[in-house]
């Protein structure tokens, strides 16, 4: 049986055993107890043996054996024992007692049952002086057993009732021994539920043993990584307001101009310019939803086996247009599939920010390069371009959230390289940036190939 109260666990491992112990304990002490009530009864009845036997003496000529009364009376110890006796000479001539009374070979022992009882017997031999051929006279006694077994009782019963303490005392013991074990424990709870603690403010908990003090500095630990969480949750979410409110603010402004403007073409313009600006916003909101689901815990983790070449492929063709219309050369260099595990809908978005970076930052005529390679096991994608490039102490930074080089004329929201690193972590990978050859940025991404 499993019990999932400490207090019974423990109690269990130390009663139990202990119990155990006891039980043995009772036994042995039972035995020892019946080994002395066996010594106290024979060293009686050899007393008594040899009482009888010293009267038996020559009188007048004739062997006379008279019984002292206190042969006898050495058996009343108030247990109600019987007596039995027999004395006769050597050649087995009754001299006194019961002619019935079984004989006993040797030292003591159990007779067989005499008169419904068993007794304890005992024959001792003596000369007696001037008899001839009836010395030595041998002398039986035997007396039933309920003063012996009172003492056997007796005995025992001491060392149970001393066994039967013990346990309980160890029990005892145990359960307070626990209870004041326990007692961080229970403040521990306590500091925790407490009302008017501020949430996921470090615990402390006096007198904490050193087997409860890791768990307290583990808890203390998490909670600080879970603050820690809450404030970049926090900051995060701030920060996309923020973002939000400004192209809010103008989408209403340009909006507002378009319905003062009353000649077609200005309205037109105005238009366009709200369009532009209401597309900005959605790829905005697109851009912070991808964000979120990009990050780890947000979502079951996907395995898909994707292949990444046709993934960029896809990508690829959904940007021609925009390519073409900046007279960029956008081109894919593969040598075959390159298969990896992930999220797909993520690793194909992160290809698409990638991409869009690189066709942002070049100037029309340039090329935008995505070439797929697979080296030992790790797949690799790089996309290069010939724009301006990150100089290298900007390189860390551009992965933050809402980070934009500042002077940057583009205007992205910041977010782009965010995800891109989000979900190559999460794909258990790494990016890196560089110079590429035609002197822009050269972003490296490294993923584990997918085992077939
Ligand atoms: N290929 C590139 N060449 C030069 N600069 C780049 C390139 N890609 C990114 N950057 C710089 O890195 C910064 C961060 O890029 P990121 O993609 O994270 O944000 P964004 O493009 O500004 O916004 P978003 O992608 O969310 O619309 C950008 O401000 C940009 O200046
Ligand atoms: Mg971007």
């Amino acid at each position: 049986m499993r019990t999932s109260s400490l207090r019974l666990q423990l109690l269990a491992w130390v009663v139990l055993p202990l119990a155990g112990l006891a039980t043995i304990n009772l036994w042995t002490s039972h035995r020892s107890a019946l080994a002395t009530a066996d010594l106290v009864t024979d060293r009686m009845l050899l007393g008594s043996a040899r009482a009888i036997a010293e009267r038996v003496a020559m009188s007048d000529g004739v062997l006379d054996a008279t019984i002292p009364p206190a042969a006898i009376e050495m058996f009343d110890t108030g247990d109600h024992d019987s007596v039995y006796y027999r004395v006769e000479t050597a050649n087995g001539r009754l001299l006194t007692g019961y002619p019935d009374l079984p004989a006993i070979q040797g030292g003591p022992g159990i007779a067989p049952v005499y008169r419904d009882n068993r007794l304890r017997m005992l024959a001792f031999s003596h000369p007696v002086v001037g008899a001839g051929d009836d010395s030595p006279i041998s002398v039986t006694v035997g007396v039933t057993l309920a003063g012996h077994d009172a003492m056997v009782r007796r005995l025992w019963f001491g060392a149970f009732t001393q066994q039967l303490a013990l346990v309980a005392i160890a029990g005892l013991f145990v359960l307070l021994g626990l209870h004041r074990g326990l007692v961080p424990l229970i403040r521990l709870r306590d500091a925790v539920r407490s009302p008017n603690r501020n949430d996921l403010d470090p615990v402390e908990v006096r007198g904490a043993q050193n087997e409860i003090r890791p768990l307290i500095d583990a808890l203390n630990a998490y909670m600080e990584r879970v603050r820690a969480q809450m404030a970049s949750q926090r900051r995060f979410i701030a920060n996309a307001a923020h973002q939000l409110r400004t192209p809010l603010a103008l989408l209403s402004t340009q909006a507002s101009y378009a319905l003062r403007e009353t000649g077609p073409e200005a309205r037109h313009e105005a238009l366009v310019a709200l369009q532009a600006s209401s597309g900005r916003l959605a790829r905005l909101a697109e851009q912070l939803l991808t964000l979120s689901r990009a990050e780890p815990g947000s979502r079951r983790p996907r395995a898909d086996h994707i292949d990444l070449t046709e993934a960029a492929r896809q990508v690829l063709e959904t940007h021609t247009p925009v390519a073409i219309g900046r007279n960029i050369d956008l081109g894919l260099e593969e040598v075959g599939p390159v298969p990896v595990v992930g999220d797909g809908t993520m690793l194909r978005e992160m290809i698409v920010n990638l991409v869009d970076n690189a066709l942002r930052h070049t100037p029309s005529g340039g090329s935008v390069t995505v070439t797929l390679a697979s080296g030992g096991d790790e797949a690799v994608l790089t996309v290069a371009d010939n724009g301006p490039g990150i100089p290298e102490e900007e390189r860390d930074h551009v992965f933050e959230r809402f980070y934009s080089i500042a002077g940057s004329t583009e205007d992205g929201s910041g977010l782009g390289l965010a995800i891109v690193r989000e979900v190559v972590e999460s794909a258990r990978g790494r990016v890196t940036l560089a110079d590429s050859a035609a002197g822009g940025l050269l972003v490296e991404v490294r993923l584990p190939l997918a085992r077939s």
